[in-house]
Parts: C-alpha cells; sequence; structure tokens
C-alpha cells in the first residue's frame, strides 16, 4: 500500500495550540517551584509505569494539561496509523522501499501465522532463526563446539560496525553480571588498525571464535577486519603448530572460528564461512534497530537463550503497551512529545542521556546511532525539506562520572539541555562504605542532580550561606532546567529490552511529528564514496592526487612527508 505523504505537523491548529500554550507559559513566567507549590498532585499527574519502568515527567517544563496538547498532536499527525503501518510490515522506509519490522523480532511464538509480510510468516522466520543460534550457542557454551584443536571456546570476538557493534557491546556490557558460561566478549568495530590489535591482545587463537555481523556484508570496515582477523588466526595456529599448513587444515580452522551474522548470505560465503554457520535477518531490520536479532548472537553465546529471551520479552512488553495504550496517557508517546516540544519550542539543540549505573556506560553511545542516524534529517519522507528543526544530538555519560566533567555546563550555562536520568533500586554489587551503603549514596546523587536542575538555588538561599557580595551571582543556579526520572527495579535482560524499546518508539513519534524518515541513512554515504576514491592518492597515486581538493591535496602532502 501506498504510504502517504507526512502531515505537516506545523500547519496543524494542535501544533498552534502547543505554541500558545508555550507562550502563555513563557508569559506566566516558568518556575517549577512554583508548579510543585501550585499543585499538591503534579507528581502524582506527571507519573508513570510502562512494563517495570517507572517515569517521573515532573521534573520537565510541563504543565499536566501539557499532556493532553502532546495527545492531540499525536492524533493530528495520525502516530497511531502509523503506528500500525510500522507494525503490520508496510513499507515505510519510503526511501528504500522496505517494511520496518523490528518489532516483529521480539513477538512471541505463539504469533506465528498472524503476521505475513510480503508472503512471508515473518514471525515464523523470527523464531527458526533464533532457533539456529540458540542451538548453536548452546553448542559453544557446553563445550560441544570447539576449536579446531579440540579446546572449548573462552572469547568471542564479534567484529562489525555502527548497528552491527553498538547494540551488542552496550548489551554485553550492560548484562555482564549476567555472564554465565564462562565465555567473555569483546567488540572490533573500528578500521584504525589498533582496535583489532589491541582487542586481540593476550587471546589465544585456539579458544576464540569470531563472530562477523554485518547486514550488508559489504563493510569496508568490518570486511577489512575480518580479513585481518582470519589471517590473525591462521598464522597464529600455524606459528604455535596447532595445524599445518595445507589448505584443507586451514578451512577447517575457519569454519571452527567463525561465524557470521548478515542479510547477504552469498557475500558471507564469498568471505569463506561457510553458510551454515551463518546466521540470517531481513532488509526489514535496521541496522541500528538490530539487537535484538541475529546481530544479537555474541550475546547469547555469553548469556544464554533463556537470557535472550527475557531480553525480547523486554522489548515486546514497550512495544505492546506503545501501540495500545491510548495517547492520553502514553509515556512513550509522552517522552517523544517532549523531545518535540523541547527541540521546536524550546530550541533545545541537544539532548543528555545519564545512566547512574555503571553497567550502561555505553547505553548513550548506542542512543546516539539509534537517534541521530534515525532522525538527523533535513528532508521528509516525500523528499520536500522538513518544516521545523529535527534531530537533537544526542549524549551522556553514566552519573555520577558526568557530575564532576559536564555537568557544570547543564546547571548554569546558556542554553537548555533537557536530561534523562537513569536509574535502578538494586545493585547486583552491594557496597558499605562504613554503615553507608555504597548504592545509596550513588541514588543520593541521582535524586539530588535533578532536585537542583529544577530548583536551583536563589541570591538570597546564597546569602544566607555567608557568602560574600561579589561571589553571590556565581554560586545562583536558575532552576527550571528539564529532566526525565526513569527509574527501575533491576537492570537486567528484561528492562534493558525495555529501555531500547523505550528509545526506539521515541525516535519513531519524533520521526512522524517531522514527517521523517526515520529508517534509512542516506548522509552516510557520501563519506563512504570519497573514502573509495582518495585512500589511492594517500600513498602515492599523484593523478588521484591531482584530481582532490586543495585542502585533502594539502593534507595528504603532510602526511606523506611525515610518513616513516
Ligand atoms: O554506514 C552506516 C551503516 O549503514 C549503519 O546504518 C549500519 O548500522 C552500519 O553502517 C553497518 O552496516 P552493516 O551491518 O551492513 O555492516
Amino acid at each position: 500500500m501506498a504510504i502517504n505523504p507526512p502531515i505537516d505537523a506545523t500547519t496543524t491548529p494542535e501544533w498552534a495550540a502547543l505554541q500558545q500554550h508555550y507562550l502563555d507559559m513563557q508569559n506566566e513566567g516558568i518556575s517549577l517551584k512554583q508548579w510543585f507549590a501550585d499543585d499538591p498532585e503534579r507528581v502524582e499527574k506527571l507519573s508513570f509505569d510502562a512494563a517495570d519502568l517507572h517515569f517521573d515527567l515532573s521534573k520537565d517544563l510541563i504543565k499536566p494539561e501539557t499532556l493532553k496538547l502532546f495527545a492531540d498532536l499525536a492524533k493530528a499527525v495520525k502516530l497511531d496509523e502509523r503506528t500500525k503501518q510500522m507494525y503490520s510490515g508496510e513499507h515505510i522506509n519510503v526511501t528504500e522501499d522496505r517494511a520496518v519490522l523490528h518489532t516483529a523480532l521480539r513477538r512471541p511464538a505463539s504469533d506465528e501465522g498472524k503476521l505475513i509480510v510480503d508472503g512471508q510468516d515473518v514471525v515464523k522466520d523470527v523464531r527458526e532463526v533464533l532457533e539456529k543460534i540458540y542451538t548453536f550457542a548452546r553448542k559453544v557454551r557446553s563445550g560441544e563446539w570447539r576449536g579446531v584443536t579440540g579446546k572449548k571456546i573462552q572469547t568471542v570476538v564479534n567484529i562489525g560496525i555502527g548497528g552491527s557493534d553498538l547494540g551488542p557491546v552496550m548489551v554485553y556490557e550492560a548484562l555482564k553480571p549476567y555472564a554465565d558460561a564462562g565465555i567473555s566478549a569483546r567488540y572490533v568495530s573500528n578500521i584504525d588498525p589498533n582496535d583489532i590489535a589491541e582487542k586481540l591482545r593476550g587471546l589465544d587463537p585456539e579458544t576464540t571464535l569470531f563472530i562477523v555481523v554485518s547486514k550488508t556484508f559489504t563493510t569496508l570496515e568490518t570486511l577489512t577486519n575480518a580479513r585481518e582477523a582470519r589471517t590473525w588466526l591462521l598464522d597464529g595456529l600455524r606459528s604455535s603448530g596447532a595445524i599445518d599448513g595445507s589448505e584443507e587444515k586451514r578451512a577447517e580452522a575457519v569454519s571452527k572460528h567463525f561465524v557470521a551474522v548478515s542479510t547477504n548470505l552469498k557475500g558471507v560465503e564469498e568471505f569463506g564461512i561457510d553458510p551454515a554457520n551463518a546466521f540470517g535477518f531481513w532488509n526489514w531490520v535496521g541496522g541500528r534497530y538490530s539487537v535484538d536479532s541475529a546481530v544479537g548472537t555474541s550475546l547469547v553465546v555469553v548469556f544464554g537463550p533463556e537470557r535472550f529471551e527475557e531480553f525480547l520479552s523486554g522489548f515486546h512488553a514497550i512495544d505492546e503497551y506503545f501501540a495500545n495504550t491510548p495517547f492520553e496517557e502514553n509515556v512513550v508517546e509522552f517522552m517523544g512529545m517532549l523531545n518535540v516540544w523541547y527541540r521546536n519550542f524550546f530550541k533545545a539543540a541537544s539532548h543528555a542521556v545519564l545512566p547512574y549505573d555503571q553497567y550502561l556506560h555505553r547505553f548513550p553511545a548506542y542512543l546516539q546511532q539509534l537517534t541521530m542516524e534515525s532522525n538527523g534529517k533535513s528532508v521528509r519522507w516525500d523528499g520536500s525539506p522538513v518544516t521545523t528543526e529535527t534531530g537533537e544530538i544526542f549524549w551522556g555519560e553514566p552519573g555520577t562520572n558526568g557530575q564532576h566533567a559536564f555537568y557544570q555546563l547543564i546547571h548554569q550555562g546558556t542554553q537548555i539541555i533537557p536530561a534523562d536520568f537513569i536509574a535502578f533500586a538494586n545493585t547486583p554489587n552491594p557496597a558499605k562504605d562504613g554503615d553507608q551503603d555504597v548504592h545509596e549514596l550513588f541514588l543520593g546523587n541521582y535524586l539530588a542532580q535533578t532536585k537542583a536542575l529544577a530548583f536551583g538555588k536563589t541570591a538570597e538561599e546564597v546569602r544566607a550561606e555567608g557568602t560574600s557580595e561579589a561571589i553571590v551571582p556565581a554560586r545562583i543556579f536558575t532552576g527550571n532546567r528539564p529532566t526525565t526520572s526513569i527509574f527501575g527495579d533491576t537492570l537486567n535482560a528484561k528492562t534493558l529490552g525495555e529501555l531500547i524499546a523505550l528509545y526506539e518508539h521515541i525516535v519513531f513519534t519524533q520521526g512522524t511529528v517531522w514527517g521523517i524518515d526515520s529508517f534509512d541513512q542516506w548522509g552516510v554515504e557520501l563519506g563512504k564514496q570519497l573514502a573509495r576514491q582518495i585512500t589511492p592518492a594517500i600513498s602515492q597515486d599523484d593523478e588521484a592526487l591531482a584530481a582532490q581538493d586543495a585542502s585533502t591535496q594539502s593534507l595528504i602532502r603532510y602526511y606523506r612527508a611525515h610518513r616513516h
């Protein structure tokens, strides 16, 4: 079915109502302190639960009535219709003419037969690949799958980049306490040879298994690293005398130490990996939406199939919540709308994501691809220019480290930076410092930061501390700096799946308001193309050098003069 052109949100009465609401707020004066004082039920009205996550929006720059305006805008841009189109496999990725079906990756087996897209039973296909991965992972975990010299695998090395790396590495780091098979993982992504050199350091080729992950199986970085890994494996096995140099033994070594994940099984075979050791997925899974597909194979090996099923169930719980909760009370949609609110009305250019959980230290990096590759666009899905600002910059670091680095700017800088604060009530590593529970000390910081950002500190409060007058201005905190608190019981496979799905649908909600195809990424192509043209000029090709612009030529000459 043809996809309708986007609705220009900015020309709707619902947008005008939000604009008026924003102006009214500015005229009246934004004061979270006042809003809390005026409405004793503010927190209750602005707190929500979705699956296992709890959300407090009371320290956002909204009033309870703002939520109704958000819901109205969601209806005006037909967010419900577009959600249905996405979930049912319509080709909403119009520039690539593809369905967008990451929600199908986590549908339960009982949904087999319920989603037929382009003649395929999608859930059945998904479950078949999962079962194949689970069988493989069980063998590696139990030691039934062994390296070419008969040793058990101890390390899996995932080779991929972008969506074929950021999701798996983030989840691996987040769930480390749940690794239960004595197998660790490493992740190689950068084409910079330093990356693979450091990641392979100390590994034993006899106990190392490579998983080459590439949706297209054409990505320069991944194929280059995979070839380097193959050389490292074969040279290592040969030089230690573990294998002889015969073609047969080399092929056997590759088949025991390399598996692949791709939609391009022909490319996998050409690389020399046995298609029997390849796990497929489909072009309706975007790279940055793929961690819950075969792209997560390293995670299944490290954490086990049961844990991976819990992970999928977390995604599914949020998928169901998002699709089935009325817009008037749908916190996932509210968070998407909040981002629109801050980006388009408050003109916020960036958005911080601040996990108060060290295990989530790669979560902001993961979100950077999810959010910015999806919504960093200037044209809408019909090719027309966007009608308002899009894609804010997402960034962040775990608390409390960020507090001692960049929070100064969030507290007292001249720009508004909405921030999501994420924490969990329990830790797998309880600790005491004397009588003090260290996790509670940590949570004290989580709570203190959003409080300081919301309510600030007045000149009177500063003076009351005996501060000399000249220093008072520097110590004032204006407050009214918006934050959303996300709280959970425990960070585990399920709640992590929920968190990821939450942000996927936030991105989708924003993209729908802006009329963007959040599932293509043409903006990364030009650089790739130029790299192919420029690379020959670097070493010696003077003709290629002469074809470059003056700046590129000058930089290449610098390189040639300095290389040794
Ligand atoms: O260059 C961007 C991109 O296409 C991402 O969208 C993707 O996640 C990444 O490259 C890796 O692509 P592949 O999985 O095909 O190697």
